[in-house]
C-alpha cells in the first residue's frame, strides 16, 4: 500500500466517557497521531492523509477551535524533530487563508524544512471535499477565460491535475475510527477507487493492533477498479 488516510473521529466520546472536556480527547488524538506516524513508517507506507480539521468545523465553539488549533501549532513544533530524523515531508491540504496566523507560520516552516524528504504527512485542515472541487473549477474556469484552455478538453486529468496536491496518488485505503459509516466530505474526488475500513475505535485508542488490524483487512479485498475479477 502506498497512501493511507484516516478520518480521526471519535475524540469528543473519548473524553465524555471519562468526564472530562472534549478538548482533554483532542489531546489524546494528537499523541494517536504521533503513534500512527510510526506505524506507517514501520510498515513502509509512502502518503499518510489526515483529516485534521474540515472547513464545517468551524461551527465548533471558539475554545474547542482554539486548543485544536494550539494542538497543531505544538505538533508541528514538537515533533520537527521527529519529521527529520525519520525524512517525512510535512504538506498541506485545505484552504490556508482560514488558519490563524501562527498555525499558518508554522506550517509555511515545517513545509519548507522538510520539502526534500519522500515519505509525506499530509494534514487538511478547513479542508472540505467540495471546497477543493470548487477551487478546482475556478483555476480551470480562469484557463479557460485566458484562453489557454477549450472547454471541450477538460477531462478527468484535467480535473485531477487542479486539486490541492495533484502528485500525489489517490489514497489506497480511507480508515475511519468510532463507527460511523460516512466520508464527511473527504477526499471526495480522490476516494472514487479506495477502500473503506471503520473500526468502532475511538481515535485516541487507535493502536498498532488496530492499524494492522485495518491493513488486514484491506489485503483482503480485491480491489477491480470496475473490471472483472481473477
Ligand atoms: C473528530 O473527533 C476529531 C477532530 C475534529 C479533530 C482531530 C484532531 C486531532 C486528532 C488533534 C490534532 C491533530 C494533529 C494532526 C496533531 P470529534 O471531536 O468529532 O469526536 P466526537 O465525534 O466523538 O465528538
Amino acid at each position: 500500500m502506498e497512501h493511507i488516510a484516516f478520518i480521526m473521529d471519535g475524540n469528543g466520546r473519548w473524553a465524555k466517557a471519562r468526564g472530562l472536556p472534549r478538548t482533554e480527547g483532542h489531546r489524546a488524538g494528537a499523541e494517536t497521531v504521533r503513534r500512527v506516524l510510526s506505524y506507517c513508517r514501520d510498515a513502509g507506507i509512502r502518503y499518510l492523509t489526515l483529516y485534521a480539521f474540515s472547513v464545517e468545523n468551524w461551527k465548533r465553539p471558539k475554545e474547542e477551535v482554539e486548543t485544536l488549533m494550539h494542538l497543531l501549532v505544538a505538533y508541528l513544533t514538537s515533533e520537527e524533530k521527529t519529521f527529520h530524523e525519520n525524512q517525512v515531508r510535512i504538506r498541506y491540504m485545505g484552504r490556508k487563508s482560514d488558519l490563524p496566523t501562527e498555525v499558518r507560520e508554522a506550517l509555511d516552516r515545517v513545509e519548507t524544512a522538510t520539502a526534500a524528504y519522500e515519505r509525506q504527512l499530509i494534514l487538511c485542515l478547513s479542508y472540505g471535499g467540495r471546497t477543493e472541487l470548487a477551487h478546482a473549477a475556478q483555476a480551470i474556469a480562469r484557463q479557460v477565460a485566458r484562453g489557454e484552455l477549450d472547454p471541450e478538453a477538460i477531462t478527468e486529468e484535467t480535473i485531477a491535475r487542479n486539486l490541492y496536491l495533484p502528485d500525489v496518488p489517490d489514497p489506497d485505503l480511507i480508515v475511519r475510527t468510532s463507527g460511523e459509516m460516512r466520508l464527511s466530505n473527504f477526499l471526495l474526488w480522490q476516494a472514487s477507487y479506495a477502500e473503506l475500513y471503520v473500526t468502532p475505535v475511538l481515535w485516541p485508542d487507535f493502536g498498532e493492533a488496530d492499524f494492522q488490524a485495518a491493513l488486514d483487512a484491506f489485503a483482503s479485498r480485491e480491489r477491480r477498479y470496475g473490471a472483472l475479477g481473477k
